[in-house]
Formats: C-alpha cells, sequence, structure tokens
C-alpha cells in the first residue's frame, strides 16, 4: 500500500467587476480583435479597491471546502501560490488561514509566478506523501491588476484576478495508476531567462513595480517547453498522450494552449479552456479552470487530467492525476 494525494474538493472565487476587451479602446491604441486574435482573450476580473489576494484565496477556499464537507480546522496545512501577496510579509496563506477561521496547522507561499499553482501542487503532494499533513488546502490566488502598467498595451490587456483552491487528502492507493491521486510531478526552471517576464520592483528598489514581459520571447519558451514537461510528467508513469482526459493548461494564450496540444497530439475538446473568460491569472489560472471545469461536469472522478504551466524565472512544470 502506498499514500496519495487525492483530491477531495474544488472551489473558485471571480470578483465581481468584469472588464471587457472593450474598456481598453477607451484608454490605449488597442482593439478587442487584436486582444481576440492574438490571445483568446475577450473579458477579464478586476479586484475591488481594497479586495487583497488573501479576501479572493479565502474565498475560494471556503467554497473548496464547502465542495469537500469540511470544516477549516478539519485541513492540516495551507500551500498558498502568488505572486501578489498583500504584503512583502506575512504570506497571504496566513492571511487565509486566519480568514477561513483555521487556528491550527501551518501555512507557507510558494512564489513560481505564473508556474506557482503547479509547484504548490507538488509540495502539497511531498508532504503528504511524507506523512507531514493528511489534508492540504492549495490556493492560487492573484491580484495582476495591481503590479500593471495601464499604460502599456502589450502586458495590461492579458491579465486578470481571480482565486481557485483544492483540497488534497492522503487515501491508501496500490501505487499504480489506476489509484486516484496525484501521480507524478515535473518541475523546471532556470533563472537565466530573469529579464524576459519580470515586475521590476521589491526590496531593490523599495517599490511594488510593475510587471514588464517581451511577450514574443515567453511566447516561444511557452510552445517549446509546456508539451515536453507534460509528456515528461506522463512518461514517469508510463502514460501517454492517448490515457489523457483532460489537460488544464495555464490560461495564458489562447495560440500557446493549442499549440501544446497540437504537439502532444490531443485534440482541443480535451482542453479545459477558461482563458476567454479570466485572461491570464497568473497561480490561479490552473485551479479556476479545474474548478470549473468540474462544475460542468467535464472533470468527474477517475479520469485522467494533465496540468500544466510556465512562467516568469522562468519557471514551469506538470502534474499528471487521476481525479
Ligand atoms: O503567463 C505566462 C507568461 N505570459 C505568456 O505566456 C504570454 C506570452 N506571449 C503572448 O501571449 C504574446 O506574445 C502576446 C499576446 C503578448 C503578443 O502577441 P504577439 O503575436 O507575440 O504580438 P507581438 O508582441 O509580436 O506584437 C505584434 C504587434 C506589435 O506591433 P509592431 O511592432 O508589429 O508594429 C505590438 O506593438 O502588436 C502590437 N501590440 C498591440 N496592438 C494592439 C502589442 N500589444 C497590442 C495591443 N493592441 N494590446
Amino acid at each position: 500500500m502506498v499514500i496519495r494525494a487525492v483530491v477531495r474538493g474544488t472551489g473558485h472565487y471571480l470578483p465581481d467587476r468584469i472588464v471587457e476587451n472593450a474598456e481598453f479602446e477607451q484608454s490605449l491604441d488597442t482593439t478587442d480583435e487584436w486582444i481576440r486574435s492574438r490571445s483568446g482573450i475577450e473579458r477579464r476580473h478586476f479586484a475591488a479597491p481594497g479586495q487583497t489576494t488573501s479576501d479572493l484565496g479565502a474565498a475560494a477556499a471556503m467554497a473548496a471546502l464547502a465542495d469537500a464537507g469540511l470544516e477549516a480546522e478539519d485541513i492540516d496545512a495551507i500551500v498558498l501560490a502568488t505572486s501578489t501577496a498583500d504584503l512583502t510579509f506575512p504570506s497571504a496563506a496566513t492571511m487565509v488561514q486566519a480568514k477561513i477561521g483555521m487556528t491550527r496547522g501551518f501555512a507557507f507561499d510558494v512564489q513560481a509566478v505564473c508556474a506557482g499553482f503547479v509547484f504548490a501542487l507538488a509540495n502539497a503532494n511531498a508532504m503528504i506523501l511524507s506523512g507531514q499533513a493528511r489534508r492540504v488546502l492549495v490556493v492560487g490566488a492573484e491580484t495582476f491588476s495591481r503590479i500593471l502598467d495601464m499604460q502599456d498595451r502589450g502586458t495590461c490587456v492579458l491579465f486578470g484576478d481571480g482565486a481557485g483552491a483544492l483540497i488534497l487528502e492522503a487515501e491508501e492507493g496500490t501505487g499504480g495508476t489506476d489509484d486516484r491521486g496525484i501521480l507524478s510531478t515535473d518541475l523546471n526552471s532556470d533563472g537565466r531567462f530573469k529579464d524576459i517576464l519580470y515586475v521590476d520592483g521589491g526590496t531593490s528598489t523599495g517599490a511594488t513595480g510593475v510587471l514588464k514581459m517581451q511577450g514574443k520571447e515567453v511566447f516561444r519558451h511557452a510552445v517549446e517547453k509546456l508539451a515536453k514537461t507534460a509528456n515528461a510528467a506522463l512518461e514517469k508513469v508510463g502514460l501517454g498522450a492517448e490515457d489523457v482526459d483532460w489537460i488544464v493548461p495555464h490560461q495564458a494564450n489562447l495560440r500557446i494552449i493549442r499549440g501544446t496540444a497540437q504537439k502532444m497530439k490531443l485534440p482541443m475538446d480535451r482542453v479545459i479552456l477558461t482563458v476567454q473568460d479570466h485572461g491570464n491569472t497568473s497561480a490561479a489560472s490552473i485551479p479556476l479552470a479545474l474548478s470549473v471545469g468540474k462544475a460542468a461536469g467535464k472533470i468527474t472522478p477517475g479520469q485522467i487530467v494533465v496540468t500544466e504551466a510556465i512562467g516568469g524565472g522562468l519557471a514551469w512544470g506538470a502534474v499528471v492525476l487521476r481525479w
């Protein structure tokens, strides 16, 4: 018998304010047509003034707890992926811990930008397999609207705010790929590429800063690296693309998502798509897509789900799980 980290519940939260592409036409030299055709994005949500990343994360966490039929006190640990924590410290995870009324266990943030949720899942899985926690709340929460240069048309039209959460629970399995739960992970980073996607603020400048991106360069790396990491994670457990029921990709750009599916020889009807409605919500995009896909009745127990993401660092990776 082996221990597996099995999905017990999911939830998400999106701020009320929906910003349609057309809204950017009023302040920038851009069009709805350009944004749609280059990125697949039609709209995104922006947090209200005063609404923080931990507010969004706590709302998603409460939804996941309700979905799992659990209380906050049933959770042993929170792993929260974000690059837009409310404050430099304490972690957004401990803020979520307080907001959901959890007074035991432990909580911490993981920062791997858009790949953050994949890294958080791998971390939570490792803690469950090593017996450090039985139930882990894994959250991806972001308010990227707070780090956008609203005059930079090459970046500000692409990102949005939101949060998603998933509860992983230890369950006994046989060790084979028929088990439910996380089956494999593949994590990568290469710090030589820090200048193609970064925020120009932090302790080195004394200000929060804004997002800077060489879009074309990031695009090129994404198309090259995402299918590779997804296939590597599948190969680790002897699975192939033909075994995959759903690809749940990081939702940055429809053209990247299509390119990755094509490289994996998977049709687009096996891909969960939310980029049109959420934009790029960085570490929140995968848990949002998992929760939306499950709520829509698409992702069902027993299916093989592959998540893959790439972001600043560069950092990228994939997780294979049986739902
Ligand atoms: O989450 C992980 C990190 N992010 C990503 O994965 C994003 C990766 N990159 C991308 O998604 C794409 O590169 C973009 C959507 C950012 C851009 O698409 P592209 O096809 O690579 O366009 P481009 O950057 O080559 O720009 C083409 C043209 C440029 O004009 P010139 O130089 O050809 O005259 C841009 O100035 O489009 C112009 N442009 C715009 N035009 C209208 C850039 N942004 C806009 C805009 N509206 N919002």
